[in-house]
């Protein structure tokens, strides 16, 4: 099994996301250089490579050996394989609508994975300065303030986080329309902010109380995932199973009985998977 020293993972990798805040916090106000990738709503800016080319070189520098899964390297022909070898797991600005519109809901999320398992995650809000972190057993904090998931049992008391995502696909339109329409008198409040990432650190935070998303990405869920987990909240598949991070969907709760009681509510949809998982 391999191995890896977590908290020197985590410092290394909390000094250039803190660089890469600033790259963020400054260009939000500017004027960006938009392309499109997969659709015309999924979108890419200059700011989302430079953050991504400042994470790889920097870890890369520091773990020669580590592997990589970068959004914007695979978008440019990079494989996303994930192999128990240590592999860092990089958005490098999850919630680019909103960065674009410069509404603060955007963040730089990395992870590390090892053995097909999370160790490190960082979710960093560089405009509301909020730096979520967590490390494999040891809790999760928001600004080095412990938090916690909700506990909330009661679907109809519940604050649900979901998002239309950009796929256009009719398949997935009517997936998103038809679980809005069945959740929307069964729980408290629907929200759709436009981040996957921040969505699940806000479960994590116990101000959210599900938050789930058909179509996303290995990048988009890395972080969060062990951010919720360590927040005492639960990450399975959107049916009820397992969560797998190559499967491109997710359900987060803040417990299992609230959990198993949205996966039955919701209409399944199962985009092409993330890559090759070894
Ligand atoms: C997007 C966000 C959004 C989700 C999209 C993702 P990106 O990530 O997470 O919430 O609905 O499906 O693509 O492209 O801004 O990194």
């Amino acid at each position: 099994m391999t191995s890896v020293n977590p908290q020197h993972c985590l410092s290394v990798a909390l000094k250039l996301v803190k660089e890469a805040g600033e790259l963020v916090r400054d260009a939000i106000k500017k004027k960006k250089n938009v392309e499109t990738k997969s659709s015309v709503v999924d979108l890419v800016t200059e700011s989302d490579k430079a953050v991504e080319k400042l994470l790889i070189t920097g870890l890369s520098g520091v773990f020669p050996d580590h592997k990589f899964i970068g959004e914007e390297s695979v978008a440019a022909g990079e494989k996303c394989v994930l192999t128990d070898e240590p592999t860092w797991i990089i958005d490098p600005i999850d919630g680019t609508m909103n960065f674009v519109h410069s509404f603060p809901y955007t963040c730089i999320s990395v992870a590390l994975w090892v053995n097909k398992d999370a160790e490190v995650g960082i979710v960093y809000n560089p405009v509301l300065e909020q730096m979520f972190t967590a490390v494999k057993g040891q809790g999760a904090f928001l600004n080095d303030e412990k938090i916690s998931a909700s506990g909330q049992t009661d679907l109809g008391q519940a604050l649900v986080f979901s998002e239309m995502g950009t796929s256009r696909d009719p398949e997935k339109v009517d997936t998103v329309l038809t679980n809005l329409t069945t959740l929307i008198t069964k729980v408290h409040g629907i929200r759709a902010m436009g981040s996957c990432t921040l969505n699940m650190c806000h479960v994590a935070l116990g101000g959210v109380d599900i938050c789930f998303e058909f179509g996303i990405h290995a990048w988009d869920m890395a972080a969060g995932y062990l951010i919720i987990k360590e927040a005492g909240g639960v990450v399975i598949d959107t049916e009820g199973g397992p969560f797998d991070l190559m499967r491109r969907r997710v359900l987060c709760a803040s417990t299992q009985e609230l959990a198993e009681k949205i996966a039955k509510l919701l209409k399944q949809y199962q985009p092409e998977r993330d890559g090759v998982s070894e």
